[in-house]
């Protein structure tokens, strides 16, 4: 590496070509290219391609393909990934309804979350079903879902599908039922992880197919975008057009890489004409990595692939079963995964206290799946188990006030024993599971105290987004 040019001269040198990615991006080795990254790049001077922002010229007749593509009366390509998009559809949706009342799963992205502070969208959470074994969030029942509708009166209701393992509800049963309770309550799916969906009949139903009013999805994370590239699809009935092109040209930067939306054109093309193939390949990927790790002898007792049926069975309506979920039996799973990065090479999409997340990607091989379960036994046996035990993530959630009123009060630093009854100044997120433990607002209870005090004990395995990094203290509503 050439120290004065640290970024630059890693990428000239090709980002190590021996390594083994078991996450995103997946992009197809046949995907139409971008080419010329420098001699082609152009803005919007150049008009008549036509303006992106604007959604004319090539960028319309390119958006227009994609809608039909995936499924959607309308489609518009953005390029600060689905957390800019989010925002878009976010900031339209506050703006059509002014009185927005939002029901949410408790697995939003943060974008979600920072996006109904700023714009002043009330959100009342669903109570999160968390599996303690797994360590994954569960989606809700439609049932919890329709109640949750009944209780708030909420216009907007926002599914996350399929959750970060792939977990999918079923999306046209939830649609349906929807529907029938309140016609016009606005269906937004932020399908983030979905963006291979509408290609293949393997996998879960996609938000537009089901009918969803409008999704958002990373087309850089499993479907052949790069980074930063994503789609807002939506249907016309109850998605105000004119707010959302606000939206999209107050939020778009003004000069986007026309490099990425090419890329994005490009994903559309290569997905619609080999989509169903490439996907159905890794679905049998992941079940020959399933399978190997799950007959290993060196791993029987320690490791386990958690079968696509067992899931479905137990947990969910349907599931990507390009993505395999290694559970380890008492083992650390950040230690592992530290250990295939640095000795083999192998990166892993993550990890959480006793689980690897293994995304089949579409540059993914046999050879891998051998080379990877083979460090997996290598190392394993060289670990020891640890006898952590995790609490039971608190499902109670009692709001006291909105985010955005939150965030304007005088604040108290408490201890974190001292402020149960008290009302939370600070987002909390632990890692695992990634879901808000609480949210600014809400009423800290007993069961958030005990949570939190154990992982304090564990922090060199899990991490917690809060402010007191000792975990020691909490922001809280000043009294
Ligand atoms: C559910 C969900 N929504 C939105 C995002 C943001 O996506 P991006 O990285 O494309 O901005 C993520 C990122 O992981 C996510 O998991």
């Amino acid at each position: 590496m050439n120290t004065d040019l640290p970024l630059l001269s890693v990428f000239n040198n090709g980002i190590d070509n021996t390594i083994t990615r078991w996450c995103t991006p997946s992009i197809h080795p046949s995907v139409p290219r971008v080419r010329g990254i420098y001699e082609n790049d152009i803005s919007v001077s150049y008009h008549s391609l036509g303006n992106p922002s604007m959604d004319n010229g090539i960028f319309h007749q390119a958006n227009v393909l994609a809608a039909k593509a995936y499924g959607a009366q309308h489609t518009l390509f953005s390029v600060n990934g689905s957390t800019g998009s989010n925002f878009m559809v976010l900031r339209a949706l506050k703006n059509q309804l002014g009185n927005m009342k939002m029901l949410a799963q408790r697995n939003v992205h943060k974008s979600i979350s920072v996006a109904t502070e700023d714009y002043h969208i009330d959100v009342e959470y669903l109570d999160p079903h968390y599996e303690d074994t797994l360590q994954i969030f569960v989606p809700n029942t439609i049932e919890e879902i329709l109640e949750g509708l009944r209780v708030t009166h909420a216009n907007v209701l926002l599914i996350t599908n399929p959750t970060y393992e792939g977990l999918s509800m079923d999306l046209t049963a939830l649609v349906k039922a929807v529907r029938a309770f309140k016609n016009d309550v606005i269906i937004y799916i932020d399908e983030a992880w979905g963006a291979h969906f509408p290609f293949s009949d393997r996998m879960p139903t996609c938000a537009m197919k089901a009918g969803a009013d409008i999704c958002v999805q990373s087309t850089h994370k499993q479907g052949c975008g790069l980074q930063q590239t994503s789609m807002i699809h939506w249907n016309d009935g109850r998605i105000d057009i004119s707010w959302l092109k606000d939206s999209y040209k107050s939020l778009m930067t003004t000069s986007p890489s026309f490099h990425l939306l090419a890329s994005l054109d490009g994903s559309r093309y290569f997905m619609e004409k080999e989509g169903a193939e490439v996907i159905g390949k890794l679905v049998d990927l992941a079940a020959a990595f399933r399978q190997r790790v799950n007959n290993s002898g060196f791993l029987r007792g320690k490791v386990m692939a958690i079968q696509a049926e067992d899931l479905t069975q137990n947990f969910c309506a349907q599931t990507d079963a390009t993505k395999v979920l290694v559970h380890l039996h008492g083992f650390s799973g950040m230690e592992l995964a530290k250990k295939l990065e640095d000795y083999y090479k192998i990166i892993v999409e993550k990890y959480e206290a006793n689980n690897i997340l293994f995304i089949m990607t579409f540059q993914n091989t046999k050879v891998d799946v051998e080379r990877t379960v083979m460090a997996i036994e290598t190392e394993i046996a060289k670990m020891l188990p640890e006898s952590l035990h995790f609490p039971k993530f608190p499902a109670r959630i009692e709001k006291r006030m909105s985010s955005f009123v939150a965030k304007t009060k005088e604040k108290d630093t408490v201890r974190i024993e001292d402020s149960v009854g008290r009302v939370v100044a600070e987002d909390v997120v632990p890692y695992p599971p990634g879901i808000p433990l609480l949210v600014k607002g809400e009423v800290i209870h007993q069961e958030h105290v005990a949570y939190l005090e154990q992982l304090r004990k564990t922090k060199d395995l899990l991490t917690v987004i809060i402010t007191d990094e000792s975990v020691n203290t909490i922001n809280v509503v000043k009294e």
